[in-house]
């Protein structure tokens, strides 16, 4: 692979990343705790919708100790929306550690680095060579897929040793001195040119004279990839339960999907307007349909549908909080799994 992979390959790609680089909000900083929640928030989140993100939680939580000293439903609120909440507890629990071990100082060190929770060997390299200038290569999705196109390398990208092996190709081409431009580099490039199935720029690509799969014209077939294996199906009824400008919500179990997470009361399978009636008794004032939904995870679909459901009083109900919209607005976190029946609350 490494006849392709060149010094002066990465300087080319170098040059091209200075004259085309985005500006983004966690770029120009060597700040660790930066770079860290930059990028646990870009692990599964789209640039786009991090930028917001990035910011709003950095004036929250200015720094690792601001961070450890926050209560989890805090952060939770502030994640809000990005999904995969086990990155934001596991940010706040790493952060709690380095605070305790390490006296709140991010440590500049391999294997301290890869023992913090939700901290991987991606992780690990985006800090040490994006804040500490160590060459350390961070290898994500975008980065297999721009590094199997160019040597038009057919092993599964999934595979932990086809991950290490490219680390290892990577690791004595990063220039000293530039190892954040270099890491970054490979972002933007699987970011704006080296797009994924058939979506690729190669017109406007600085390496296009040297990738194989430019060359053979197999773009779209790199990087492979096993068969994704089916979601499973969930009905769901979703309840807006109210009463006196209050709403029901109700804290998710601690283990789990969307743990810890509120969530408004919901029953399964997909209930008619009686059922809802016969399940909640004689204190129903009104039953109102709202629209059906669907909200697709990693391994499951849950398909929806909802109620408005009027009561005659917010009356005590097992593990049901009655909260206003605003204390909703301010305090609960609540998945954008429920997105289409957060909306429904502006409506009554
Ligand atoms: N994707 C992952 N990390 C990134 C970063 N630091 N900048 C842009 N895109 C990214």
């Amino acid at each position: 692979m490494s006849d392709v992979l060149t010094r002066e390959l990465f300087d080319t790609l170098l040059i091209w990343y200075d004259e085309n680089k985005r500006v983004l909000p966690w770029r120009g900083t060597t700040d660790p705790y930066r770079v860290w929640v930059s990028e646990i928030m870009l692990q599964q989140t789209r640039v786009e919708t991090v930028k917001s993100y990035f910011s709003h939680w950095m004036r929250l939580f200015p720094t690792v100790r601001a961070l450890a000293e926050a209560s989890e439903d805090e952060v939770l609120k502030a994640w809000e929306g990005l999904g995969y909440y086990s990155r934001a507890r596991n940010l706040h629990r790493a952060a709690k550690m380095v605070c305790e071990v390490y006296g709140g100082e991010i440590p500049r060190d391999r294997d301290k680095l890869r023992k913090l929770p939700g901290i991987g060997d991606y992780t690990v390299g985006a800090i040490l060579s994006i804040a500490f200038g160590i060459a350390e290569p961070a290898v994500d999705g975008n980065v297999l897929r721009v590094i199997s196109r160019l040597t038009a390398d057919d092993a599964d990208v999934s595979r932990p040793e086809v991950r290490k092996r490219v680390a290892d190709t990577l690791r004595p081409l990063m220039p000293t001195g530039r190892t954040s431009e270099f890491t970054q580099a490979l972002f933007e490039i699987g970011a704006l040119i080296c797009l994924p199935n058939d979506a690729f720029r190669c017109d406007l690509c600085p390496l296009r004279a040297a990738c194989r799969a430019y060359a053979a014209g197999m773009q779209a077939s790199y990087p492979v990839k096993p068969e994704k294996a089916e979601k499973r199906t969930e009905k769901k009824t979703v309840l807006i339960l109210t009463a006196e400008e209050k709403y029901a919500v109700r804290r998710r179990p601690a283990k789990g999907l969307l743990a810890n997470l509120y969530e408004f009361p919901n029953l399964e399978g997909h209930l008619s307007e009686a059922e809802v009636r016969a399940v909640l008794g004689a204190k129903v004032v009104s039953v109102e349909p709202l629209p059906a939904a669907t909200h697709v995870f990693t391994h499951l679909i849950w398909d929806m549908t909802g109620y408005l459901v009027r009561l005659a009083a917010p009356a005590p109900m097992d593990g049901v909080i009655w909260a206003t919209k605003e204390e909703i607005g301010k305090t609960y976190s609540i998945p954008s799994a429920f997105r289409a029946y957060k909306k429904a609350l502006t409506l009554v």
